[in-house]
């Protein structure tokens, strides 16, 4: 299936002309010509909008109502107005209705600093209330998971966290329940919200409502930097954001979203295993043993006893490199081996050596893929892994492929595979 090759039209917003591809969402046309609209429940990667909070209204000409920019694709020659006296009234409007039953307690909410709801009510809401009369109330926070808590009074029914879960994991957990005001997220069975991606809907989510339970109240937006990196769990390098307290303490993974590798999409794994970095098992200074036993020594004495191990073995040694080890680290560990040791086993193939002609095979241009090219695929084989175990957001990228664009998929693997369901064809 050939990438679509978008054709580029022009509209105007609030008087500035703009050029946009053609059928994108008004919301994200508009930030081409640096206009913001405010929205809550639409979520580019969540897929085709919903239009479930009614923040993103816009005047366009020629529409005897305001519309939802984030359910209206743009059009060439369409004029659009997003600070007219009707639309700032909308905006007002919509604001105090998604007010009215929410706590307000910002002082005190983990989200508070970094909250959406807390920025558009500053930047579109009315600044005040008319409503005194008293809120609903639920017990909270409760564990919505071991890794997510869920205070339900700070929810504003935006569905982000429910699609998540149906559309993207497909995993059929979240769900609303209750009607009217009563409403709440839950999982339809009452068990934890427990999948390999369920750490995504505390990132997705545009209030205080789903929060970790590992980085709560441990830092606030003003304690904090951000420092970007590629976490490297798995092969399938996802772009990452460290969370980092006092220039040292790893607090949060957050994903940085790449629509080419991970399409802002993060597992449980990537977004939680950080807090390895400062359990009191780990090794965090050189080890020698020593007549039996492991004792801590210098960097300088560590190094020497391992170069002089390595002498002496010489051609007799051998490097099996792990999965994890970047092709920096590949290149310098095979060098050490083959040229300063005279060696040629090193491997990092737990399967054997390819032979040359199957590895000529497999770099040629023409067979080679970007991960986003799944989404345009017309097949996709998955061949003997599980790509949940081996790399998990790739599992997502085919549940998207076939999902929306009617991908076709065939598993052929030893074991079951969690893509089953969604697969055309099984063989095993
Ligand atoms: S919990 Fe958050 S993401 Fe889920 S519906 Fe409520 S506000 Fe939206
Ligand atoms: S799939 Fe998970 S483990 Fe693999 S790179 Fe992405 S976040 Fe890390
Ligand atoms: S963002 Fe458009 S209706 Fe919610």
């Amino acid at each position: 299936m050939p990438r679509p090759e978008p054709t580029y039209i022009n509209f105007e917003i609030d008087g500035r002309e703009v050029s946009a591809p053609e059928g994108e969402l008004l919301v994200d046309a508009a930030k081409r010509g640096d206009i913001e609209i405010p929205y809550f429940c639409y979520e580019k990667k969540l897929g085709a909008p919903v239009g479930a909070c009614r923040m993103c209204l816009v005047e366009i000409e020629g529409m005897p109502k305001l519309q939802t920019s984030c359910s209206t694709p743009v059009k060439d020659g369409m004029v659009v107005t997003t600070t007219s006296d009707d639309v700032k009234q909308a905006h007002n409007s919509i604001v105090e209705f998604l007010l009215i039953n929410h706590p307000l307690d910002c002082p005190v909410c983990d989200k508070g600093g970094e909250c959406p709801l807390q920025d558009i009510s500053y930047g579109w809401g009315p600044g005040k209330s008319r409503y005194i009369e008293p809120k609903r109330h639920f017990k909270k926070p409760l564990e919505l998971s071991p890794l997510v808590a869920i205070d339900r009074e700070r929810c504003i029914l935006c569905y982000r966290c429910v699609r998540f879960s149906q559309e993207i994991s497909e995993d059929y957990q979240l769900v609303f329940l209750d009607r009217g005001d009563h409403t709440f997220v839950g999982t339809h069975d009452g068990r934890p919200y427990v999948g390999p991606f369920s750490g995504n809907i505390v990132e997705l989510c545009p209030v205080g409502a789903l929060t970790s339970t590992a980085y709560r109240f441990r830092a606030r937006p003003w304690d904090i930097e951000d420092a970007g990196s590629v976490c490297t769990l798995c092969p399938s390098q996802c772009n990452i954001t460290f969370t980092v307290r006092d220039d040292a303490k790893v607090m949060r993974v957050l994903a940085r979203d790449n629509e080419e590798v991970d399409d802002g999409w993060l597992c449980d794994k990537g977004r939680f295993a950080y807090q390895a970095i400062a359990a009191r098992e780990r090794v965090t200074a050189p080890l020698v043993r020593d007549g039996g036993a492991l004792r801590e020594v210098s960097w300088e004495r560590a190094l020497s006893e391992a170069a002089e191990g390595l002498r002496k073995a010489g051609e007799r040694s051998a490097a099996i490199l792990g999965g994890s080890a970047t092709n920096e680290e590949g290149f310098l560990a095979q060098r050490l081996v083959r040229d300063a040791l005279g060696s040629p086993h090193v491997d990092s193939r737990p399967s054997g050596v390819l032979s040359s002609a199957h590895a000529r095979v497999l770099a040629r241009p023409d067979l080679s893929a970007r991960v986003s090219d799944i989404d345009y695929a017309s097949a996709v084989l998955v061949l003997d892994t599980e790509l949940i175990d081996e790399s998990p957001i790739l599992d997502l990228r085919v549940r998207k492929a076939a999902r929306r664009n009617g991908t076709r998929v065939v598993v052929a693997s030893s074991r079951p595979s969690a893509l089953d369901p969604n697969a055309d064809a099984v063989v095993r």
